[in-house]
């Protein structure tokens, strides 16, 4: 009964930006629950480290270079994965960016290097894997929001916009994609300790202000995204599409 819940044993699971910090714990964990992994990142040598870990724990994964932000680059990718596995069950779009700037200073550079990942790259991997899931009859989507989907955030005007967006893209390719089987969800994550994250836990003023709203008394480890991902990749959400999963310790509640 749990198996058949939350198995994914034999399941093909694409990740992005599966290089380092919570990518690469997504991908880590699904490969623990018998997913093959498919690691996408700027560069296979970014993969190094967590293909080596996956196989470490006995685990099955592929590296792949896949830029999100170039649609030529996702179908190559996706490609490859059809011709060596046949089929593409799961999607992790977690890769991100952010460069923390006030509002009065953002320049259209900016604006587009934060969209182009957050928000470009999640829709166009999505709509490309969504055709073959389509096909398949079957498919999950996971996204990633954040915090900033749900409220403002200083300095982060293009990045929260970006991540309020996902979780709209989120709730429409739901429905459209409901015809299909094919489930689509995010997770927004807390404060987790990252490349990304590790400028504001050095400022000892937003690292407390940070740590005093989380009622759960701690900032997140990947392990503390293992059981969402988990689940929402598994027949166990059958039946939730266009959700949005908070992970934070309670950090929003609070
Ligand atoms: N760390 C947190 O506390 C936190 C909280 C909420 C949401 N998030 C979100 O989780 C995701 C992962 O964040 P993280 O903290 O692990 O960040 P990170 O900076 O440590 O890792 C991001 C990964 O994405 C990859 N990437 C960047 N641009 C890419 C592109 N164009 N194509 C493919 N890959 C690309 C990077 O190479 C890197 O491996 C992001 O979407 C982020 O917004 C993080």
């Amino acid at each position: 009964m749990i198996n058949e819940l939350f198995g994914l044993q034999g399941k093909i699971a694409m990740i992005t930006g599966a290089g380092q910090g919570l990518g690469q714990g997504y991908a880590i964990n699904l490969a623990k629950a018998g997913c093959t992994c498919v690691c996408t990142d700027l560069s296979v040598e970014r993969l190094s480290d967590t293909v080596a870990a996956i196989k470490e724990q006995g685990g099955k994964a592929l590296a792949l270079e896949m830029n999100v932000t170039e649609r030529s680059s996702i179908q190559s990718a996706l490609n490859t994965v059809m011709e060596e596995y046949g089929s593409i069950d799961i999607v992790v779009n977690n890769a991100g960016t952010e460069i923390a700037e006030p509002f009065l200073q953002v320049t259209p550079e900016h604006y587009d290097a934060i969209m182009g990942v957050n928000h470009k790259g999640t829709f166009f991997v999505m709509q490309e894997a969504a055709k073959y899931m389509k096909k398949q009859g079957n498919g999950k989507i996971i996204n990633i929001g954040s915090l900033g989907s749900f409220i403002g955030l200083a300095d982060s005007s293009v990045y929260c916009s970006s991540k309020g967006a996902v979780v709209q893209l989120t709730k429409t390719a739901a429905i459209e994609l409901a015809p299909y089987n094919i489930q689509v969800n995010a997770i927004a994550p807390g404060y987790f300790l990252t490349t990304m994250t590790k400028p504001f836990f050095e400022d000892d003023a937003h690292r407390e202000w940070i740590e005093n709203r989380i009622p759960l008394g701690k900032v997140g480890t990947t392990d503390d995204l293992a059981g969402t991902v988990i689940f929402l990749a598994s027949n166990a959400s059958n039946y939730i599409t266009g959700h949005v999963l908070i992970v934070d310790g309670g950090w929003l509640a609070s």
